[in-house]
């Protein structure tokens, strides 16, 4: 996406950081900077800072950080070109037409307009006498007309060619249609369209655009072959990183967000009340559907049928969620219903019981181990406690350990020495927690106050060099050829400060200014404030030449220790043969020296 630089500099102009920031947070005046209180985590001395000098600001506190963009976006929930768009509407800036010059983009944007236009006509058919079957499912199954509405809800009339010929009038090509994949192409080369007589729910992204269809056969429909009909991938949809709700409950989900299997689980939900559920889209759930929920909540309720396939689900969805950062429980809806049934059989009361009743991951996890064993022997009890300290084993958090640990011990009579020390034991033989470590770093829900970059562990002071590197840079831009030239990219040592690394050089290849916008999109908020903070901050030192050209030999150096020592991995054979030529050439070396 392509906004000019001007038109983001006017925009700054005229939406100068001070004031706009000013709109939510009461800000002091602290030399050339003025700070407040962090409106990104509670805090009670201001550690939020605005630095109108670079029009930007940094949290010490949680990390958060950016451009008067950035900041928009924070607040309002929305990405980068949204709080543009934003802050245009808001200054009476026209932007230029979405798309520009990009065909890439250009191709989106006939995507969109070709769903939005569908939708339209989806839902119009429905509200049409034509569409009353349809309706009158949707009524029957409680649903109100409000909802109806409120979800853009539609049908999918009984007919090869309804949508084509209407998505013709409106101009768009078959091509486009096909790519949009409202439109299926035979292998005679004809075209038709994929949703017939079918009730249509249009899945929408977090900025409101629909983004794709799900349809739904009516029941008893032997011909419809499949229940739903879904649209696959497009320039516009991936559903493995999309979620069916997300569009409102962004809203609604600060606190927790709950996630059930079905769209009608979700609008069901909604209807009564419970405006944060959403649902995967016809897929397990995935790691980029964990990282969407992560940018607004701090924890996930998992509401699965209690079908074997919803216990399936349940299972895969924890271990995706065990360590993200993210807090877990666990409903078990009674009575084998899904929760749409059991809403709309018990009522709002009942649902907010269960919701309360809903038990942590693990207590969950130990319950369901218990399952199939007989308890009341000795034996039994013992194989039980077998898997639950497994179970026990596999949480990071020493705490949580600690709690079921104690119960579990309480509960069955075993010394609580003896249980502690199987967990240990198994802690230290399966490495796997280790590596879910490495996904919780990955993912950062929200800000922390963790490390941005977790490489650094693997070498300190290469890092530190790279952030001066980048500290330098983002100050005195003129610099950036000797590091282009001494330094290639792929010689940084952790990926987050060589990305930020290629962006500045690509950005200053192509002539344009170092500023915010230029990272906005190829980095998450939690990296910005990273940014923001190098690009602040008194590294550079007044003989920033001088800086870059020790942080440059460091960082060349640490790559070439880590890299020998990397070798050292690779096979024992190959490690003892270095380790020969590394004594070989010593040897060498104090023959000459003495
Ligand atoms: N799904 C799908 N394709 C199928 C079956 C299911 O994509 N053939 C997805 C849909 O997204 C659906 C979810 O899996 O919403 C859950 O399926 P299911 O429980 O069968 O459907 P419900 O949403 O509960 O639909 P209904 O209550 O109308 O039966
Ligand atoms: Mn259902």
């Amino acid at each position: 996406m392509a906004i000019p630089e001007e038109i983001i500099q006017e925009l700054k102009y005229r939406n100068d950081i001070e004031t706009t920031i000013s709109q939510y947070v009461n800000l002091k005046r602290r030399g050339k900077n003025l700070v407040g209180l962090c409106p990104f985590h509670s805090e009670k001395t201001p550690s939020f800072t605005v630095y109108p000098e670079s029009a930007s600001f940094y949290c010490f506190g949680c990390g958060a950080g950016g451009d008067v963009f950035t900041f928009t976006g924070l607040m309002e929930n929305l990405d980068y070109i949204e709080s543009v768009k934003l802050l245009a509407e808001r200054s009476g800036v026209s932007l230029p037409e979405d798309g520009y010059n990009d065909s890439m983009q250009r191709l989106k944007n006939t995507v969109y307009e070709i769903n939005r236009e569908s939708a339209k006509f989806f839902h119009s058919y429905l509200m049409s006498e034509g569409g009353k079957w349809a309706r009158e499912y949707l009524l029957s199954r409680g649903l109100a007309l409000s909802t109806i509405k409120k979800f853009g809800l539609g049908a999918a009339p009984d007919s090869w060619d309804a949508l084509i010929n209407h998505l013709k009038e409106k101009g768009f090509s078959l091509n486009d249609m096909l790519t949009a994949n409202v439109v299926g192409k035979s292998q005679r080369g004809s075209y038709y369209d994929r949703f017939r007589k079918r009730v249509m729910f249009p899945i929408i992204n977090i900025r409101g655009n629909v983004v794709a269809f799900s349809g739904r056969a009516m029941p008893g429909d032997d011909k419809a072959g499949g229940k739903y009909v879904n649209t696959s991938d497009t320039p516009v949809y991936k559903k493995s990183e999309n979620l069916f709700g997300i569009n409102y409950a962004k809203n609604h989900c600060q606190e927790n967000v709950i996630l059930v299997e079905g769209n009608m689980d979700v609008i069901s939900l909604h209807q009564a009340g419970f405006c944060n559920a959403v649902a995967p889209l016809g897929t397990a759930f995935t790691m980029e559907q964990v990282n969407l929920l992560a940018r607004y909540t701090k924890e996930i309720i998992l509401m699965l049928d209690a079908d074997a396939a919803g216990q399936k689900a349940a299972k895969r969805a924890s271990e995706l969620l065990q360590n993200t950062g993210l807090d877990v429980r666990v409903v078990v809806i009674p009575d084998g219903k899904d929760p749409d049934e059991y809403i709309k059989k018990n009522g709002t009361e009942r649902f907010k019981a269960l919701l309360e009743g809903a038990v942590s991951d693990m207590e969950y996890k130990l319950l369901m181990a218990s399952k199939d064993i007989e308890l009341n022997s000795d034996e039994g009890k013992l194989k039980y406690l077998a898997k639950a300290a497994e179970i026990i084993a596999s949480s990071d958090d020493v705490m949580t350990r600690d709690i079921y640990i104690g119960r579990l011990c309480d509960k069955y009579g075993v010394s609580r020495a003896a249980l502690t020390a199987k967990v240990d034991e198994l802690r230290k033989r399966t490495n796997s927690y280790r590596k879910k470590q490495e996904i919780a770093d990955i993912i950062r829900p929200k800000f922390t106050r963790d490390d941005i970059n977790p490489e650094r562990r693997i070498s300190q002071k290469a890092t530190a060099a790279e952030e001066s590197l980048l500290a330098v840079l983002l100050q005195h831009p003129d610099f950036y050829n000797e590091a282009k030239n001494s330094l290639p990219s792929d010689k940084m040592i952790t990926s987050l400060n060589r990305r930020i690394y290629e962006i500045l050089i690509s950005a200053l290849d192509s002539g344009k200014s170092l500023d915010i916008s230029v990272f906005a999109e190829k980095l998450i908020p939690a990296e910005i404030g990273y940014l923001v903070s190098l690009q602040n901050s008194e590294r550079a030192g007044k003989n920033a030449k001088a800086v870059l050209t020790d942080c440059i030999a460091v960082i060349l150096e640490e790559g070439s220790l880590l890299n020998s020592s990397k070798n050292a991995d690779a096979s024992v054979e190959d490690w003892a043969s270095n380790l020969q030529n590394i004594i070989n050439k010593k040897a060498k070396g104090n023959s000459q020296n003495g």
